[in-house]
C-alpha cells in the first residue's frame, strides 16, 4: 500500500495524494460491490498509448487505402496480399500471421461468414459483403481495426445490416466512460440490435489490446447479468460487435477458424481500437 506522500505508482512522478489516490480510492469501493477492478498494468502510459496511435496509423491506412479496391472477379488472397504489403512496407507485422497458426494477414469475412474468415481462393461476387479485418503490430504496439467493404450492388437487407452494425458499434463506443462498468457497452449494443431486429453474437467478444493482441478484459457486446470489470482513463480494449440478420448462433468450420451464422443469415461487424479517457472515450484507430 502506499501512503500519501510516496511517488505514484503510473510513472508521473508526481505524489500519490495528487495523483492516483483517489482514483484508488474509488475503485476500491467498486471492488467492494462486486465489480471487477483493473490491475494496474492494465492502464496504459502516455509513452504506449503512442505507440499504439503510431500502430493504429497503418491499420486505418490498410483499410482506407482498400476503400473501392474490393471489387468483383478478386480473390480474398489479393485482399489478404494488399494487407501484407501495405503494411510490411511500413515496419509493421500482421499480427494475424502465425497468430495460434492463423495463417494469414487479415481477416476476410464475406456474408454468412461472422468473423476470422481466411482470405484464399474465394472470388469475390457482386452483391457480397466482406468484413476486413486487419491488426498492426508496430514497435510491439498493437492496434485492432476492421471495416464492412460492399462488392458491386448489395441488396437493401444487407445495407440496412451494416448500417445497423455501424450503429451498434458507435453506441457502444459513446457508452465508454470512466468509472462505469464495460457491461454498459453490451446493453446499449444489445438494445440497439434488437430495435432493429438483429442479434448479437454472444461467443466471440472484444478485448483488451495494446502490448498483446487479446488482453484482459473481455468485452462482451451484448446484455448480461455480469458485473464486469470497471473502465478507468488509459484502459484501451476493441469494441467490435459482430450483428446478424437472423439468429446469433455460430458454427466454427473444420478449418478451426471460420466463424459462419447456423441458419446462413447475413452477418456484418465493424471494430475499432477505444482508448478510455478521463472524461469519456478515444477512438485510437
Ligand atoms: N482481429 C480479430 C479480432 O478482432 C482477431 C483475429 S485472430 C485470427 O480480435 F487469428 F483469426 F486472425
Ligand atoms: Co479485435
Ligand atoms: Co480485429
Amino acid at each position: 500500500m502506499l501512503s500519501r506522500n510516496d511517488v505514484c505508482w503510473c510513472g508521473s512522478g508526481r505524489k500519490y495524494k495528487s495523483c492516483h489516490m483517489r482514483y484508488d480510492e474509488r475503485l476500491l469501493e467498486f471492488q467492494s460491490e462486486g465489480y471487477v477492478i483493473p490491475s494496474q498494468d492494465r492502464i496504459k502510459t502516455p509513452k504506449e498509448i503512442e505507440g499504439m496511435k503510431k500502430s493504429a496509423v497503418i491499420t486505418k491506412g490498410v483499410l482506407t487505402y482498400l476503400e473501392g479496391k474490393v471489387i468483383a472477379g478478386m480473390t480474398t488472397q489479393e485482399i489478404d496480399d494488399i494487407v501484407h504489403i501495405y503494411t510490411t512496407e511500413r515496419g509493421g507485422i500482421p499480427a494475424t500471421l502465425g497468430y495460434n497458426g492463423y495463417p494469414k494477414s487479415c481477416c476476410t469475412s464475406v456474408n454468412d461468414v461472422i468473423c476470422h474468415g481466411i482470405p484464399g481462393d474465394y472470388v469475390l461476387q457482386e452483391g457480397d459483403i466482406v468484413n476486413i479485418d486487419v491488426t498492426t503490430i508496430l514497435d510491439g504496439y498493437f492496434s485492432d481495426s476492421s471495416r464492412m467493404f460492399t462488392v458491386g450492388e448489395i441488396s437493401e437487407k444487407a445495407q440496412k445490416l451494416i448500417t445497423g452494425a455501424y450503429n451498434c458499434m458507435m453506441k457502444g463506443i459513446e457508452a465508454v466512460k470512466p468509472f462505469e462498468s464495460i457491461d454498459v457497452i453490451g446493453e446499449v449494443i444489445d438494445a440497439y440490435a434488437k430495435s432493429q431486429g438483429y442479434s448479437v453474437v454472444r461467443d466471440l467478444g472484444g478485448h483488451g489490446i495494446g502490448l498483446a493482441f487479446h488482453e484482459d478484459p473481455h468485452v462482451n457486446h451484448y446484455k448480461n447479468d455480469y458485473k464486469g470489470m470497471i473502465m478507468v482513463p488509459g484502459m484501451t480494449f476493441t469494441i467490435e460487435p459482430m450483428i446478424n440478420e437472423k439468429d446469433y448462433e455460430t458454427e466454427t468450420l473444420d478449418d478451426g477458424w471460420t466463424v459462419m451464422t447456423t441458419d446462413n443469415g447475413l452477418s456484418a461487424q465493424w471494430e475499432h481500437t477505444i482508448l478510455v479517457t478521463e472524461d469519456g472515450y478515444e477512438i485510437i484507430t
